[in-house]
């Protein structure tokens, strides 16, 4: 829950309408209000939002649907776009882009066990690379009816509240990251050769600290961190269940539920996110994303 006082107003000279930052949660996210993002943002209004994605770690902004190349220059204002792995997902003409349909299109589609939907796993996007996008922008085409929330939980707020010994622990530590791993309910989807080769496992560190702010978080993808290196099987899996109870615990969490034409910017080196995928068969969930290049983890 926000209150009005937390809200900020921000005037713009030589418009009527100002710029409005409005909390999500307290535990990360910010709705923006008072641009419109079909045309060129520049100057203070562009800094403004830039520090806004490093305080709040997700935007939301209302809009349309986009195209292609207009939802590419909205990316753009917040970093230089990498293609995505998989192939058969780029959009021709705009390959930056991708289109990620997560629609049942039958009943089969949809297991009795929704934990075998792999979106369902709480990720980071992109852990597999050995540089990892900084962030994500994925705007919503079109939603169904209910369900298909979006969920983030913020851990940089899950390392902060670990005790020093933890911190201290954890800081050693370096950890395994796959294209798959078998401590994920659901499996990957399909590579081919090429995505194949360039998916080899990489090492990231347990605790990563982020290169805008200076401030550290836990980097552990469920979805794709298959073992710490250095210790047995068993102490990492013991380990990494209890972070992963830590850092999804509700306090760090917030759940985006999507209007058509939301565009959602994260930041993936302090944030996990995974969907609600309990959603009804046959109405379509769409989305557009790119992904923004990053750093080497340390
Ligand atoms: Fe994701």
């Amino acid at each position: 829950m926000t209150t009005d006082s937390s809200v900020l107003e921000i005037s713009r000279p030589g418009s009527d309408t100002p710029i409005r930052i409005t909390p999500l949660s307290d535990a990360l996210g910010a709705e923006i209000t008072g641009l419109d993002l079909t045309g060129p943002v520049t100057g203070n209004d562009l800094e403004l939002i830039r520090s806004a994605f490093l305080e709040y770690h997700l935007l939301c902004f209302r809009s349309q649907p986009l195209t292609a190349a207009d939802f590419s220059r909205v990316a753009r204002y917040f970093g230089e776009p990498q293609f995505q792995l998989l192939r058969h997902q780029r959009v021709d003409e705009v390959p930056e882009v991708s289109i990620l349909e997560s629609t049942y299109t039958s009943a089969e589609d949809k297991p009795d066990d929704l934990q075998l939907v792999r979106l369902s796993g709480w990720h980071t996007d992109d852990s597999y690379f050995e540089i990892p996008a900084k962030a994500t922008v994925l705007q919503i085409l079109a939603r169904p009816s209910s369900g298909g929330e979006t969920r983030f939980c913020n851990t940089g707020k899950a390392y902060e509240d670990l005790s020093d010994e933890m911190k201290q622990r954890l800081s050693a530590l370096k950890a395994v990251h796959g294209y798959d791993t078998m401590r994920a309910p659901a499996r990957a989807q399909a590579r081919n050769e090429v995505e194949t080769q360039e998916t080899p496992d990489v090492v990231h560190p347990l605790i990563r600290t982020h290169e805008d702010t200076g401030k550290k978080a836990i980097y552990f993808n469920p979805n794709r961190t298959d073992h710490i290196v250095g210790i047995d099987r068993k102490d990492s899996d013991e380990l990494l269940d209890w972070l992963y109870a830590h850092f999804t615990q509700p306090k760090y969490r917030y759940d985006h539920q999507w209007q058509t034409g939301d565009i959602l910017l994260w930041d993936n080196r302090c944030l996990i996110h995974s969907v609600n995928t309990d959603f009804p068969v046959g109405e379509p969930r769409i989305h557009q994303r790119i992904l923004l290049k990053g750093t080497r983890p340390v």
